[in-house]
């Protein structure tokens, strides 16, 4: 007898029926990156549809996604270069736009979820994510800004605080300095598995923030390497974790496959803008069909083991959503 899979593919209904994976508008989270200042939405090149917004203008975008039934943003600050310094300073300064941005849209939107970015290179004259001195990025002296900076994001009201610098030690280092400040319920989503990546090329034009000199592969992780990512996860389940994520995501499905069968924490996929940017360039050119391909690309990192995908394309599915135009 033949055997037939083809009759569980016959119609929409038996489709849908056996589909083993569903992508929900709730595992998104969307990124927004913010600038100082008011009357600003600056389009960013190589990611077309995502803007640098000034206050008043992240207020509204905010708006507009939570009437799509988007509520979860990742926020990223673009810092005037005379505000950067060696110690990152202006990332825990009373005066931070990005801390007035994250306090505005807490309290305007207290049903959103709302995570950050914690890391040196937006704040950083030396464009690194962790303090440089000779030209060597040191771990241990990192950390105590890294807390600093932690602390004054939960201060301002965030959910989950993003580490996303790949220090030794700063998932257990950044839980403390949490807790001590009785913030013991803000979440840490932890970058867990950051390879060093092209991929990330549009993001450091977004924020102006690529290395001034060097590269980040003291830090971040080798493409080649995926049992180091393993070792990552036990590290950072072991220092106080609640997700963990993998980044780039769509390079890295067998990673997040690995990491969803290893640990019971929920994992995150962060897409990321180098990836955006290839379907959108691809689709410009009448090569991919936007519509088709973005879902499809999101779905692959639910099938591979994601429940949180952190991606630019957030918003665009939403609307799709909203207007029926998801098959
Ligand atoms: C910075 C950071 C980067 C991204 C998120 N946080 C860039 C980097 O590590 O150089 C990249 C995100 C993207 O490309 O979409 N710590």
């Amino acid at each position: 007898m033949l055997e037939r899979p083809r009759r569980n593919r016959a119609s929409e209904t038996i489709r849908s029926m056996v589909r083993e994976t569903r992508l929900d508008l709730a595992n998104l989270i969307f990124p927004l990156f913010v600038v100082d200042g008011t009357g600003k939405k600056e389009p960013i090149g190589a990611l077309p549809g995502i803007f640098r917004f000034s206050e008043d203008y992240v207020v509204k975008e905010v708006e507009e996604c939570m009437n799509l039934g988007l509520r979860s943003f990742v926020l990223f600050p673009a810092v005037e270069d005379s505000l950067k310094d060696k110690t990152a300073t202006y990332s825990y300064s009373e005066k931070n736009f990005y801390l007035r941005i994250i306090s505005r849209l807490k309290k305007e939107f207290p049903e959103s979820c709302l995570m950050s970015d914690v890391a040196m290179d937006p704040y950083s004259s030396d464009g690194h994510d962790g303090l440089v001195e000779n030209g060597r990025i040191l771990n241990d002296e990192t950390l105590g800004i890294l807390g600093k900076m932690a602390v004054a994001q939960a201060e301002a009201g965030i959910d989950i605080i993003g580490p996303s610098d790949m220090m030794d030690g700063r998932v257990q280092h950044i839980r403390e300095e949490l807790d001590d400040e009785d913030f013991e319920n803000v979440a840490i989503m932890s970058y867990c598995a950051k390879y060093a990546s092209a991929y990330y090329g549009p993001f450091r034009e977004a924020l102006a923030s690529a290395p001034k000199s060097g590269d980040k592969k003291t830090y971040q992780m080798d493409p080649a390497n995926k049992w180091e990512a393993v070792r990552e996860g036990e590290l950072d389940v072991a220092e106080g974790a609640d997700f963990l994520m993998v980044k780039p995501a769509l390079l890295y499905l067998d990673v997040i496959h690995l990491l969803k069968e290893k640990f019971e924490l929920p994992i995150a996929a962060y897409n990321v803008s180098g990836e955006y940017a290839m379907l959108k360039a691809a689709a410009a050119n009448g090569w991919l069909n936007y519509d088709q391909a973005m879902p499809e690309m999101l779905l692959s990192f639910k099938r591979a083991g994601a429940t949180s995908i952190l991606t630019y394309a957030a918003k665009e599915y939403a609307q799709m959503l909203k207007e029926g135009r998801l098959a």
